[in-house]
């Protein structure tokens, strides 16, 4: 399945009006936002050098955390699970039912994760997770469970795994800063609130969310090779052959292949090779995490509607934008001024604006962010800055893949990347520009859509924690009878 996204509307560049001086601003920001196919080729070849130096030691940006996950799926993988997913802007309890053949079932719920809740204590957020995992189970009629039931935990922040079910939180991205827990085991925390509750569930995997994204996809598309979050984060994993984990010391493995946690929104911290503008730096350094997660900031959902208001803030301030003279109190930039204000959803529907004289995004400025009058020169300025930020956020996107493509030398053969997060489902053309950005990556491709197969990936998290724990049990077992 493609994204459900609609098209975006782009804004010819010679219909941009406006004076002199906005011409040159806009003509200047649009330098700085293109990325021609040349850089896009030094980015994927400084990806690609970043992912070997992350397999062979610790410490690398990109950290290419091994999953534990061994082996690759048969389809036929079966049962009942319960999922949670913490990660992105909401927390969710999934019964999952793995019904085989690539089918499967799933009931859940979902709560939004406060603002309290992120930046206070982890014992707090733990709790608050063990409750809704209480309040589901009593809704599904599980409570009273003679067996513990076990629990893929989806955990999306970069984690150092030990085993299967054991970790250490390294750092926390997406805005989240709880205290106590960066250091510890996340499974522990979970399963001390759980028991805590005497609620009858056993912590049993722990997955990135782009683990459970490539597993849901294989599920059902054998020739899946990597699994892409980009949502409200970004990140990838992919399936790597043990021989080029030279990092590796965990030991004999069930299978020659394991999947990568890549975390690969920390690639380029060092800033050796991201066009960064000075609109990424302003986001980064007011960020509650600066100087990490570069690549990330440039392009998932958290980030992208900052970046545009720090660039309309600029004009502003230059008086290139919402100058009016009869208004000298400025009251009306007052919302536009606040931090996060400009939300990436705001984008979308912006871009995917095909109103004569502009009229829809006139109206999601006005409404949003009462900025009434805008004119309609203004209004192309607006979108057409909102199309640079999106447009660079899917073709440094394509990137990631082409590098992962290339690394594992699956150009000619072809495979399916599967990909979750609103971003990827839901923004205007961004599967389109990570096609056009992926065909100018490897031009030797002829048909890249039907080679380079990316695929919305529905639910990696909830179906794909269900897979993480079947391939824990079968690990168990081929390891009992070994
Ligand atoms: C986290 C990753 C996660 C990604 C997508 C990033 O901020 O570090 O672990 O996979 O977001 O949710």
């Amino acid at each position: 399945m493609a994204s459900k996204a609609p098209q975006a509307y782009e804004v010819d560049v010679n219909e941009l009006d406006g004076t002199p001086e906005q011409q040159a601003y806009m003509k200047d920001i649009i330098d700085q936002f293109t990325i021609d196919t040349d850089y896009l080729k030094q980015v994927r070849d400084h990806f690609m050098v970043e992912m070997k130096k992350g397999l062979d030691k610790e410490g690398s940006t990109v950290a290419m955390i091994p999953s534990y996950v061994e082996g690759r799926l048969t389809g036929k993988e079966e049962g009942h699970f319960l999922a949670l997913d913490l990660g992105g802007t909401n927390l969710r309890v999934v019964l999952v039912t793995l019904e085989g053949q690539g089918k499967f079932k799933t009931v859940s719920s979902k709560s939004r994760v406060s603002e309290e809740l992120k930046m206070g204590p982890m014992r707090n957020l733990c709790d608050y997770i063990a409750e809704c995992v209480d309040t589901f189970l009593t809704e599904q009629g599980l409570e009273d469970q003679e067996i513990e039931l076990n629990l893929g935990y989806t955990f999306s922040f970069p984690v150092l795994q030990t085993k299967i079910n054991r970790g250490v939180l390294s750092t926390w991205t997406k805005g989240f800063a709880c205290s106590g827990a960066v250091g510890k085991d996340p499974v522990l925390l979970l399963q001390d609130a759980l028991l805590r509750k005497h609620v009858p569930v056993k912590v049993s995997a722990l997955v990135n969310d782009t683990v459970g994204t490539l597993l849901s996809n294989a599920y059902n598309k054998p020739a899946t090779l990597a699994g892409l979050i980009l949502g409200t984060g970004a990140n990838g994993a992919y399936i790597e052959k043990m021989k080029n984990i030279g990092k590796w010391k965990g030991g004999k493995t069930t299978s020659d292949e394991m999947i990568i946690n890549m975390e690969f929104g920390a690639f380029d911290n060092e800033r050796r090779i991201l066009p960064l503008t000075r609109f990424d730096n302003k986001l980064d350094r007011e960020s509650i995490n600066p100087h990490a997660q570069l690549y990330e900031k440039m392009i998932s959902g958290m980030y992208l509607g900052e970046i545009t208001r720090n660039v309309l803030t600029d004009m502003i301030d230059r008086e290139l934008l919402l100058k009016r003279e009869e208004n000298t109190s400025f009251a009306w930039s007052k919302e536009i001024s606040r931090h996060w204000s400009f939300e990436t959803a705001f984008m979308s529907n912006i871009e995917a604006d095909n109103s004569k004289d502009f009229a829809y995004t006139k109206e999601i400025l006005d409404t949003n962010l009462s900025l009434h009058d805008i004119t309609t020169t203004e209004a192309k300025f607006i979108k057409k800055i909102c199309e640079l930020v999106g447009k660079r956020a899917a073709r440094l996107a394509a990137c990631s893949i082409a590098a992962i493509v290339q690394h594992c030398g699956a150009a000619e053969e072809g495979c399916d990347i599967g990909i979750d997060g609103s971003l990827y489902e839901f923004y205007p053309s961004f599967e389109d520009r990570m096609y056009e950005a992926l065909s100018e990556l490897m031009p030797e491709i002829s048909d890249i859509r039907k080679t380079i197969r990316l695929g919305l990936a529905k639910d990696g998290s909830g179906v794909g924690a269900a897979l993480t724990a079947c391939v824990a049990a079968r690990m168990e077992n081929a390891r009992a009878s070994a």
